[in-house]
């Protein structure tokens, strides 16, 4: 019989309340015969303040056990910036060589976003995971003073950027439109620019069904906002999509409803899935966190691992949801995981 070993991550703020309805909403939609076996981290703010320990080694070779991890948000006021951010959540992706940080969407019908009523809006954006500005290559120099110089270098290895356009291609040759739109700056950061656009140009020669498109990072926002049905599949490199993606979630419903996975399609290690949002202190604790983000990665998780009609019926779920929401009668983060977790039951 199926089974799927489950590593979660809750994390810190809402990350605790999104990844309860996500899990809910899983149970819910699994049939019998799958064992859901999951296993909770205890990894984020708290565990940094109670040890000092980010993740550490052995939780580490621990995670790389699980078919696939969930993750709600990393992130707290009270730690400084980047030590959970760099110490934890870029450390899995690393550390799996998550090189595709896949962020799908979709304009649901009936939701609140300054492009309500345009035509249709699906596109999905596949942002490289491993390199650029990521990985911490830098320095300071004469810190603190009045002549400080900070480098934060941008990687970009030839293999990196060609496993990643090649999943692009594959996705795009995959969905009815067939078109990939590379975005970058080349006009500015040639070095890296140029890599990109060569590999683009070179892989795309083994997909003669899929059109192909550059815009550089800076016209592709204006196109986000005046003309997003334009675009199919992007890819980009690890900074344009983190900014791209968070534009994308804001005009198409909001970061309430953005899902992304940070895949290694080799499957040599876990993937992990996890709502592009924050952690969101000011709302934590509260139950007000929308938590169709963690509902809606859950079913590309469930996507990766091959259940696909389970994938479609949350999609279908949070589209009718979606459909019948009154923005005047808002309900709690537990109600909306309810409420799916019903709609998606089998
Ligand atoms: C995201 C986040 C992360 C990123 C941060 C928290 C490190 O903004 O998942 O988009 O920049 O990738
Ligand atoms: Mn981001």
């Amino acid at each position: 019989s199926r089974s799927i070993n489950l590593a979660v991550v809750p994390g810190d703020g809402i990350g605790q309340e999104v990844v309860a309805q996500g899990l809910k909403v899983l149970r819910s939609v699994l049939p019998q015969d799958v064992k859901l076996e999951t296993k909770e981290y205890d990894l984020g703010a708290q565990r940094w303040h109670r040890t000092g320990e980010t993740l550490p080694d052995a939780e580490l070779e621990s995670l790389k056990t699980h078919d696939a991890i969930l993750l709600g948000a990393i992130g707290d006021p009270s730690v400084p910036s980047g030590v959970l951010e760099r110490g934890l959540l870029l450390k899995l992706r690393f550390a799996f060589d998550h090189y595709v940080n896949l962020r799908p969407s979709k304009l649901f019908p009936s939701t609140a976003t300054p492009l309500a009523g345009r035509p249709d809006i699906d596109f999905v954006v596949v942002r490289e995971g491993t390199e650029g500005p990521y990985t911490g290559n830098g320095g300071s120099l004469r810190t603190g003073t009045a002549h400080e110089v900070a480098t934060e270098v941008s990687v970009n290895t030839a293999y990196g950027v060609e496993r990643v356009v090649r999943d692009a291609y594959e996705r795009a040759n995959a969905r009815p439109r067939k078109k990939l739109t590379l975005v970058h700056k080349n006009n500015v950061l040639v070095y890296a620019g140029h890599l990109w656009k060569n590999i683009f140009d070179k892989v795309g020669e083994e997909y003669p069904d899929v059109t192909t498109d550059y815009l550089h990072v800076d016209a592709a926002t204006i196109f986000f906002v005046t003309q997003p049905e334009r675009f199919d599949v992007i890819v980009t490199d690890n900074l344009f999509g983190d900014i791209l993606t968070d534009l994308a979630a804001a005009v198409t419903g909001g970061i309430g409803l953005a899902a992304s996975g940070n895949i290694n399609p080799t499957g040599r290690f876990p993937s992990m899935f996890e709502p592009v949002h924050g952690s969101a202190p000011d709302i934590a604790g509260q139950g007000k966190a929308d938590p169709t983000a963690t509902v809606l990665s859950v079913a590309l998780l469930l996507r990766h691992l091959g259940y696909e009609a389970q994938a479609a019926r949350i999609e279908e779920a949070v589209a009718a949801d979606l459909a019948e929401r009154d923005g005047s009668a808002p309900r709690t983060t537990d109600e909306i995981g309810d409420a799916l977790a019903v709609r998606v039951a089998s």
